[in-house]
């Protein structure tokens, strides 16, 4: 008898283990710029996502000792290094999803917008390329200012006549990872617990954190917002609107926030490829083709779907100081906008 319930269970594990390995499909991940500051954790990160089967690494230097080393961890994804422009369309042929942390990042004194001229040539051929040689997969456009580099993105995929706005995201989770760490330190209660959205664009005044919405996870929290005075809440308006700026700053010249990022990074990544994977009710902020305000692109809540963007959601009730930031960005936002569609018709 006990044998036959050993049999019996080992092949039940046996049918479990395969059924879960169907049911967790094949994806290829692209990371652009994988040789940078970013892209090397990133490229780390992803490599630990069991979600991911093929990793392709592409930067114009660096990719070989890049894809070798994080190649050697024994996880499922292959891992697989081009480098240069002429090894381009093989690094995106069958992308699921593209990640482009590519770029140069700021110096202090910089703002995100100065690093518009160089960036925003580099994403125009990254785009182009991916209409090219995967139109259909998503992607998550790191590379600053992105509150430009989205609508240039979607110039280019528009001009190529395959522009999907479901698929186009611009990264902004390192501002909601920031605000629930400033939030918890502040509020005093398990960061782990705390969720907050952010919304609006991804650079000063125009990123508005909602601290009003504050909900915790594991609702252990009661509203934890109601104990903090205005005057604390605009200071973690204000620290998460300069947190890039803080690590700019305290790099002293060395570049921006790179290990946040690629957090921040494969968190969204990995909430797209569930999405793709038809897992439910997957929720995260991010600067999207949207007509919940009159901007033409707005960061906020969206739920991913197998499609991509599956429904932007409303911003909900705001306070009279966040309404107040909301009105507050939108001049900023547009104009970043009106570059960035300029700068891809010029
Ligand atoms: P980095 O300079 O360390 O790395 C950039 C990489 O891009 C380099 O390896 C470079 O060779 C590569 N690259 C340059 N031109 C390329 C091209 N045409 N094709 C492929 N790769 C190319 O810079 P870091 O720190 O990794 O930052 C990258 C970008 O991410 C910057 O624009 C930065 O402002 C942005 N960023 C965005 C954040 C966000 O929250 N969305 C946060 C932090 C940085």
């Amino acid at each position: 008898r006990s044998v036959l319930v050993r049999s019996s269970s080992s092949a039940k594990q046996s049918l479990l283990r395969r059924s879960f390995s169907s049911s967790v499909p094949e994806r290829k991940v692209a990371i652009l710029g994988a040789a940078g500051g970013i892209g090397q954790p990133l490229a780390l990160l992803m490599k630990l996502n069991p979600l991911v089967s093929s990793l392709s690494l592409f930067d114009i230097a660096n990719t070989p000792g890049v894809a070798a080393d994080v190649g050697h961890i024994n996880t499922r994804s292959e891992v697989v290094g081009y480098m240069g422009d002429d090894e381009l369309a093989k690094a995106l042929e069958g992308a699921d999803l593209v990640i482009i942390p590519a770029g140069v990042p700021r110096k202090p004194g910089m703002t995100r917008d100065d690093l518009f001229n160089i960036n925003a040539g580099i994403v125009k051929n990254l785009c182009s390329a991916i209409a090219k040689y995967c139109p259909h997969a998503l992607v998550n456009m790191i590379s600053n200012p992105v509150n430009s580099t989205v609508p240039i993105a979607a110039e280019i995929f528009k001009k190529a006549g395959m522009y999907d706005e479901k698929k186009l995201f611009g990264v902004t989770t390192l501002d909601v990872v920031r605000a629930k760490t400033f939030y918890a330190g502040k509020a005093n209660v398990p960061v782990a617990e705390v969720n907050v959205p952010v919304i609006g664009g991804h650079a000063g005044v125009t990123i508005l954190p909602l601290f009003s919405q504050v909900t915790s996870l594991a609702q252990t929290v009661a509203t934890p917002q109601a104990n903090l005075s205005a005057d604390v809440l605009t200071a973690l308006t204000k620290r998460t609107q300069d947190g890039g700026t803080e690590v700019v700053e305290a790099k002293a010249g060395k570049g921006s926030a790179t290990l946040s990022m690629a957090y921040a990074g494969a968190l969204f990544a990995d909430a797209c490829l569930k999405g793709l994977n038809g897992v439910p009710d997957v929720v995260e902020c991010s600067y999207v083709q949207s007509t919940i305000t009159e901007l033409p692109f707005f960061a906020s809540k969206v739920r991913l779907g197998k499609n991509g963007v599956e429904e932007v959601l409303d911003l909900g009730p705001l306070s009279d100081f966040e309404k107040q930031g909301l009105e507050a960005l939108k001049p900023e936002l547009k104009s970043s906008i009106e570059k960035g569609v300029k700068f891809a018709n010029q």
